[in-house]
């Protein structure tokens, strides 16, 4: 690549699966609202770095860029506007070199991907985000939109972007957070002044589990009626825990996270590495007490809620699965080996308890206890 910024390190690995979780995600956002027909989207990526490393690896705007790419043709077909907004801004330096080299990068880009330059319209920005982001707000508000918060450390997590983000209607966002810094200097004067988190609540687990922890005291700051879902993936480099929060109000862009997450890892589906042990789980303890793994503990607790009638149907089985950070095959495959066991039954072979099932052909089924 032409443009590069030499002044960078290349991205490690722990980047990549950061970056790969980002496209990932924005493989299936641009699809679901370019498919509705003609309307407006946007994409913001606040801090956009370079557009590539070192070594010429994409970043986060080339990586949105060549995901619009993917969508060409549907996007001109349906006639959809995608307004991509993408900010750069070194804090205390009179040269801004890492704006110049991702708006040459991407002008670059967009020089040989023509077909993208005309789907879409693109703004460089060089500006701090705590001034962007005002400013922005009410695009975000106006239309669907998806918005990455690639940020350095921890600053801009704060209730003030948080909760402005929560009363949006239709963003998804995916955060990157040093959640390690928190457990250093969360309850230091600096971090206090962003963020309040109760950190010995946040700290009552071992440290590899603070991403986890410290997106259950985010949650805690949301309004009680909030439709908004936060979910973790944790990545650890070397000592340090780092992570995404994912972000949305929607149960479809619910699913499509949590289902490229649980791609990503089959044991946990929120970490880059084996976070509650599963690997070790098959092994009894000395007093033969098998530990559940983390699928086996939700499928667990699913078969109470059914047993329990605190979950009747496909409908209340699926959100129940999505707010504990599942996947719908995970509650089938429980749901149909109660059938199995003869704890329950229902009609039909499937437990209809995907997306498509419950929120696009409303179909609803009803899982009836048997009594023994
Ligand atoms: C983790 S990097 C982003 C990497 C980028 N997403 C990529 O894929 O290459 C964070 C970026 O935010 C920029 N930055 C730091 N402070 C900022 C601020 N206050 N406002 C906007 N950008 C900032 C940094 O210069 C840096 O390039």
């Amino acid at each position: 690549m032409a443009y590069k910024d030499l002044h960078e390190e290349p991205f490690d690995e722990n980047t990549i699966t950061k970056l790969e979780i980002f496209e990932d995600y924005a493989q299936a956002w641009i699809p679901t609202f370019v498919m509705q027909g003609p309307l407006t989207i946007c994409i913001f990526d606040f801090f956009a770095g370079t557009g590539y490393d070192k070594n010429g690896i994409p970043g986060s705007p080339i990586r949105i860029l060549n995901k619009i790419k993917e969508q060409i043709g549907n996007i001109f077909q349906k006639k959809v506007k995608i307004k991509v907004f993408l900010n750069e801004f070194e804090p205390n330096k009179k040269d801004q070199l890492k704006f110049h080299l991702l708006r040459d990068a991407c002008n670059e880009y967009l020089q040989i991907n023509k077909d993208v330059g005309r789907a879409i319209t693109i703004e460089f920005i060089n500006e701090n985000f705590e001034d962007l982001f005002p400013k922005l707000l009410p695009k975000i508000q106006e239309y669907p939109a998806l918005v990455y918060l690639d940020q350095n450390g921890i600053k801009f997590l704060s209730d003030k972007y948080l909760l402005a983000l929560e009363k949006t209607r239709q963003t998804d966002f995916l955060y990157f957070v040093s959640a390690s810094y928190f457990w250093r200097f969360g309850d230091s004067p600096e971090f206090r002044e962003h963020l309040k988190i109760d950190m010995e609540t946040a700290k009552k687990d071992p440290y590899k589990y603070i991403h986890r922890n410290l997106i259950e005291q985010l949650r805690k700051k949301l309004p009680t009626n909030t439709k908004l879902r936060l979910y973790p993936f944790s990545i650890r480099k070397g000592s340090n825990i780092h992570g995404i929060i994912f972000g949305a109000s929607h149960p479809l862009a619910v699913y499509k996270f949590l289902d490229i997450a649980w791609r990503r890892n089959k044991t946990n589906g929120e970490a880059n590495f084996d976070i509650d042990d599963d690997a070790k789980k098959d092994q009894l303890d000395l007093f033969a007490v098998k530990k559940l793994k983390k699928i086996e503990k939700f499928k667990e607790q699913l078969r109470t809620e059914i047993l329990a009638k605190r979950i009747s149907d496909n409908f209340e089985a699926f959100q129940y699965t999505l707010d504990e950070g599942h996947i719908g095959s995970h509650a089938a495959d429980c749901i149909k080996e109660m059938k199995k066991n003869i704890e329950i039954t229902f009609d039909g072979i499937s437990p209809l308890v995907t997306y498509d099932n419950v929120h696009r052909d409303k179909k609803k089924v009803e899982y009836k206890i048997l009594k023994k």
